[in-house]
């Protein structure tokens, strides 16, 4: 499989760590093979190989702070110009244009190019327009790492789930907020815990992302639409985050028997689907209170077997990284 990487950052370079580190096991397990033939980042540079890039060294240059050379400068030129089977698209999320990352998307559809992506702004604002384009071009349009990073959310809705009709989905779905709210507990103020989440890899390019709670928005907008087959605007649905929350709110909180949560929400009113995301107090005798740091955790209620949660990372340089691997995984068996 001829790959191309655009967008070099935490994640797409969790992703070049795992397919280094996993090439052998992967062709041997799965008859996995690739070849990077570009990566285009804003920031690191460009290359490009039709025959193929040396993936560890690029990995090399870029982590000493050095820039990729002999790629077009342009992603778009890259995607117009690259003969590849995929496009792996992991530049930062703007989640109010769905900028650049939608128009990259776009333009490898358009060319048959199967697309994985960790982006969530296209996804929450551009769903369906992205799957017909997809559907009409034969190309598949992947998106695990949207919600909850490499933890096989998407993949159980679509695969294990499949045939059970999804009636609400709520739960945890910022890393970040989770970690700042976990670690204030602990003592820490919320900009050292912010500052602690950045280091991490959790954050966003603009932790306000994160903070105002527009992640945790982005991707119940992209639930609602991709599994609810709603058609919703991330701004169209009430939001709040955790920046009015104090240290001395969540001692209350705690002395109350309860602990804050930035929880996201979609359910149905009849045919309507409604989304939301709202910071709550749950009973410390909730499992969802138990969930502490950067993971997230989602109850999914079904009409066949009633409740299935699913816990797990829900931010990570590897562990979205790795979601991208498995998309990747998912297009191999489909290829067979
Ligand atoms: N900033 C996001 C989070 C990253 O903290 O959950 C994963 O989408």
């Amino acid at each position: 499989m001829k790959l191309l990487l655009i967008g070099f950052g935490t994640v797409g370079q969790g992703l070049a760590e795992l397919l280094l580190e996993k090439k052998e096991a992967l062709a041997k397990q799965y008859n996995f093979k690739y070849t990077v033939v570009g990566i285009n980042d804003m920031l690191k540079g460009s290359i490009y190989d039709a025959k193929g890039i040396d993936l560890a060294k690029a990995l090399k240059t870029v982590k000493s702070d050095k820039k990729l050379t002999g790629g077009p400068e342009k992603a778009l030129e890259m995607i117009k110009k690259a003969k590849a089977d995929v496009m792996l698209e992991a530049t930062y999320t703007d989640i109010k244009t769905g900028e650049p990352a939608t128009s990259h998307i776009k333009e490898a559809l358009k060319k048959g190019m199967h697309v994985i992506t960790t982006n969530k702004g296209p996804l929450a604002l551009n769903y369906k327009t992205l799957s017909n384009i997809a559907r009409k071009n034969k190309a598949k349009f992947l998106y695990e790492g949207t919600v909850m990073s490499g933890s096989p959310l998407i993949n159980l809705i679509r695969e294990t789930l499949a045939g059970s009709e999804i009636k609400e989905i709520k739960g945890i779905l910022n890393g970040t907020t989770n970690y700042i709210l976990t670690r204030m507990e602990e003592g820490l103020s919320y900009e050292e815990a912010l500052k602690k989440a950045q280091e991490l890899g959790y954050a966003e390019a603009v932790p306000d992302a994160d903070v105002l709670g527009w992640d945790a928005l982005a991707k119940v907008t992209i639930l609602a639409n991709s599994v609810f087959g709603a058609e919703l605007k991330p701004f169209d649905n009430p939001c709040e985050g955790i920046t009015k929350i104090t240290a001395d709110d969540i001692k209350k909180a705690k002395a109350n028997g309860k602990r804050f949560k930035l929880i996201g929400h979609i359910w149905k009113e009849g045919k309507k689907v409604k989304a939301s995301v709202s910071p709550q107090q749950v009973e410390l005798t909730h499992p969802l209170a138990g969930v502490m740091g950067a993971t997230n955790a989602l109850t999914i209620a079904t009409d066949t077997v009633k409740e299935v949660t699913i816990v797990g990372p829900g931010a990570g340089r590897r562990e979205t990284g790795y979601s991208m691997l498995n998309d990747l995984l998912h297009l191999n068996a489909c290829k067979k």
